[in-house]
């Protein structure tokens, strides 16, 4: 089947998730993408895509015909309109003539107002658009229109984020959403895989691993942050899993590893770029422990193990990242360093607007 999906703030990014998991990723554009897949991808899964939607090959006779056949009830009507020359006058053009077809047989239908060509996660979410049989919304591109499978839930990712019981400033706050592409890129994995984090702090890539069917294992150089990632793993309602107290550049995790995903140690929390010798000093100190740490796992892992870890950049003056250049070293350590089609290494980078200390991802796989 062919999927549509609406990329996230970071398209390129959302790309590199899409890519890892699924076949034929094709852009369009800036903000679209389509893809192909055997069974229907979950939204909840994927933490670089806002919508998606599923191909409508016949038009929308098939749609309307399973619309007017539901059982009574009003119908929920919104379009998005991607195509060239969009406008939200244009989008409501199209709602209505849909909506006078579905009158015609017999049904009521609400239009969604369409402020915009395209209506808005929150709009989509809160209407629940992909998630009530009796509530579509329609999404027009200049290849096909598709029909909506799925929203991001923004309440639910800001509950997983700020109602977790234990949370430090001090050691960043990972997005659950950036989560889920860390543990994405390591590609498909199998149910009840096991989810090594080696930098584990307070949870967050655990926590999400958990939520995806697998097995959180994590390790933290600080007890403390041990103890937070258990009680936020207790809290999410996780029983199966492990978190210990251990150095990710000697330790023997004694369990059988399946994929390792993580944001390691990012250095000192920054909030102006660092003068040239500050710069110097964090990035060996980060790149010691990086190196330190992949050459440890090399041995206690299976060829063709995926190794997807978030690594700091920094802002400089000139407004461009300065990076940790480690996949040459990965490279000779035994890694592979993943080729992505639609995107390169540099696009690899996670920030907000202005962020000093950004996150570039590496994604390797033991050779
Ligand atoms: C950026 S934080 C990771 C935060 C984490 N993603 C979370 O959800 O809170 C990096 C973590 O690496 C840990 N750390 C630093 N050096 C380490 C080492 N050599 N071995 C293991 N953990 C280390 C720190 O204690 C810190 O918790």
């Amino acid at each position: 089947m062919k999927y549509l999906a609406v990329l996230g703030r970071l398209p390129k990014l959302s790309l590199a998730e899409l890519e890892s998991l699924y076949d034929n990723v094709e852009p369009h554009g800036h903000e679209l993408a389509t893809f192909e897949c055997a069974n229907e991808p979950e939204l909840k899964r994927l933490g670089g895509s806002l919508k998606l939607a599923e191909e409508l090959p016949e038009g929308f006779n098939y749609l309307i015909d399973s619309l007017a056949e539901l059982p009574d009830g009003k119908i929920t009507l919104g379009v998005s309109d991607f195509r060239r020359g969009a406008s939200p006058h244009k989008a409501q053009g199209e709602a209505l003539k849909l909506k006078k077809i579905l009158q015609r047989r017999g049904r009521s239908v609400r239009v969604l107002e369409n402020k915009t060509a395209v209506l808005s996660t929150a709009t989509s979410h809160h209407n629940q658009l992909a998630e009530k049989k009796n509530h579509v919304e329609i999404i027009m591109t200049d290849f096909g229109n598709y029909n909506l499978i799925g929203v991001q839930n923004i309440s639910e990712y800001a509950k997983r984020d700020q109602a977790r019981p234990a949370r430090d400033a001090k050691v960043g706050m990972l997005p659950p959403k950036l989560a889920q592409i860390l543990i994405n890129l390591c590609g498909p994995l199998d149910d009840g895989s096991r989810v090594l984090d080696p930098f584990c702090g307070t949870g967050v890539v655990l926590q999400e691993a958990f939520l995806m069917g697998y097995l959180p294992y994590g390790t933290d150089l600080s007890e403390r942050m041990v103890d937070y990632t258990k009680r936020n793993l207790d809290w999410i309602g996780c029983k199966d899993y492990k978190a210990e107290c251990g150095d990710a550049m000697n330790y023997s995790w004694g369990e059988e590893i399946n994929a390792v995903a993580a944001e390691a140690f990012l250095g000192q929390p920054m909030s102006q770029p660092p003068a040239d010798t500050k710069l110097k000093q964090e990035k060996m100190r980060c790149k010691d422990i990086l190196i330190g740490f992949l050459k440890n796992l090399y041995s206690q892992i299976d060829s063709g193990t995926p190794v997807v870890v978030a690594v700091p950049a920094w802002l400089r003056p000139s407004g461009e990242y300065s990076r940790l250049n480690l996949l040459d070293e990965a490279e000779n350590l035994g890694y592979n360093v993943k080729k992505f089609i639609n995107l390169g290494q540099k696009d690899l980078l996670y920030f907000r607007e202005g962020q000093v200390v950004a996150r570039e991802i590496i994604v390797l796989r033991k050779k």
